[in-house]
């Protein structure tokens, strides 16, 4: 079970992978399953409640069959003290690792299983990437390929250097290897992932002087039979005119740039340690918007930063109005214990941190809407994903900007490029008729 973002869906993969080759099977149901692995997210305090509301309904299942073993990964584990809270708060649990012992799972579950004794496994130092590692990809038709792990930024707020390490780059052969053998498996989409993928390079090529990621973009898109290349996630500050120039000039490289703002006011991006202003965010989707026509932009926003006045959110919702994101993920801030804002004064309170993402929500849901309805009788590029799963009768898949689409077709249609008039368009859909 996968809990936050796609570097955790990604490593699930490696997870089922492993266990595969240990003789495992995917089980539909925790109900029937020997091992039942809960891989986390620290990233706000809700993510870990999730997790432990998780847990509780597997205490009940795990009382009917004892032999079940429960393990409890990725960053939650890794966070200073949680590895020893979930040991507490949740004794049913057999095996706790940490994001740096992903490749030692195999060697810890047999550990639990060969032992009968509980297993705790959280190493605070990165080691070297381990390459090559099975996985059992989710999906054939589009994978995800990490090209850095961990995050340098610090930005204030954020657990994620904590719990994930050092940024460190794949090599780019490895990274051109692994998107090979997948699109020889019948991959047509990759998504290069990682926290800051502008900085792609700049541990071991300091001659690249930033431009790692545009030549790495360049040697994927090179690569025979893949379709669309994808990335996230994108730093202003590091958002260079050698990236610009290359999702320029690659034609696989997708339309949709997804470039978190966090915050439309200077004085909070600074203590957000964010390294860049508003006026420097809006110069770089201006950029963008140039060299790349019709190019999708989505962001992401905390609100309630601590000292967040009612007169810094409303220049949120400026930049908001002004910029015109296709859709944006909003977050009330959650302070995390060991990152700097967490010791901020001027905590900002809950009822205000709710009100101000309320209005912040419906203004971008307009905005997503009025966005949407300007593709109504345009046609779109889509890669059909299968039959839609809420919408009998109908298949569905993207465009290039990352939009979904959904229109009359079945699962036989998977893995077909169509083009499709848009025929309506709301906030969460377009919907449209396939040009034969
Ligand atoms: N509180 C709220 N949102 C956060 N994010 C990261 N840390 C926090 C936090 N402590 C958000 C940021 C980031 C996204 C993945 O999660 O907006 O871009
Ligand atoms: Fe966190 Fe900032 Fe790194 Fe993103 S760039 S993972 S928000 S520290």
């Amino acid at each position: 079970m996968t809990f936050g973002c796609q570097m955790n869906e990604h490593d699930s993969e490696r997870l089922a992978g492993m266990l595969e080759e240990m003789g495992y099977e995917p089980s539909g149901d925790p109900q029937d399953a020997d091992v039942v692995v809960l891989n986390t997210c620290t990233v706000r305090e809700t993510a870990e409640t999730r997790v432990y509301g998780r847990l509780g309904e597997l205490k009940r299942l795990k009382a009917g069959r004892p032999g079940m073993v429960i393990g409890v990964c990725g960053c939650m584990p890794q966070r200073e003290g949680a590895a020893n809270e979930v040991r507490r708060r949740a004794p049913h649990v057999d095996l706790v690792f940490g994001t740096h012992n992903l490749d030692e799972f195999p060697t810890l579950l047999r550990e639990v299983i060969e032992e009968r004794r509980p297993v705790v496994a959280v190493s605070g130092e990165e080691g070297e990437i381990v390459e090559g590692l099975p996985r059992r990809p989710g999906d054939d038709l589009k994978a995800w390929v990490t090209i850095t792990h961990g995050c340098d930024n610090y930005c204030s707020y954020c657990i994620v250097p904590y719990v994930r390490g050092r940024e460190r780059s794949r090599r780019p052969e490895a990274v051109v290897g692994e998107v090979e053998s997948l699109v020889a498996a019948g991959c047509r989409e990759v998504t290069l992932l990682g926290q800051n993928v502008n900085s792609y390079g700049r541990d071991f090529d300091e001659a690249a002087g930033g431009a790692g990621f545009a030549r790495l973009l360049r040697r994927v898109n090179d690569i025979d039979g893949l379709w669309r290349v994808r990335y996230m996630t994108s730093h202003p500050r590091d958002f260079g005119l050698e990236v610009i120039e290359a999702i320029a000039s690659c034609g696989k490289v997708c339309e949709h740039v997804h470039l978190p703002v966090q915050s439309g006011s200077d004085a909070i991006l600074e203590l957000m340690n964010r390294g860049y202003t508003a006026a420097r965010y809006r110069d770089v989707v201006a950029r963008v918007r140039q060299a790349v026509p019709g190019v999708a932009v989505t962001t992401d926003i905390i609100v309630g930063f601590p000292g967040e006045t009612e007169a810094d959110f409303r220049q949120t919702l400026d930049l908001v109005s002004d910029v015109r994101f296709d859709a944006a993920f909003t977050f009330v801030y959650s302070p995390r214990a060991g990152t700097p804002a967490a010791a901020f004064p001027e905590q900002v309170a809950e009822e205000v941190k709710k009100e101000r993402i309320a209005r912040l929500i419906a203004l971008q849901n307009g905005i997503t809407r009025e966005e949407n309805q300007k593709e109504l009788g345009r046609s779109v590029e889509v890669l059909v994903e299968g039959a839609s799963p809420k919408n009998p009768g109908k298949a569905e898949g993207r465009t290039r900007t990352n939009k979904l689409v959904l229109f009359a077709g079945s699962q036989g249609d998977r893995g077909k490029l169509v083009n499709v008039r848009v025929v309506r368009a709301g906030t969460w859909a377009l919907h449209g008729e396939v040009i034969p």
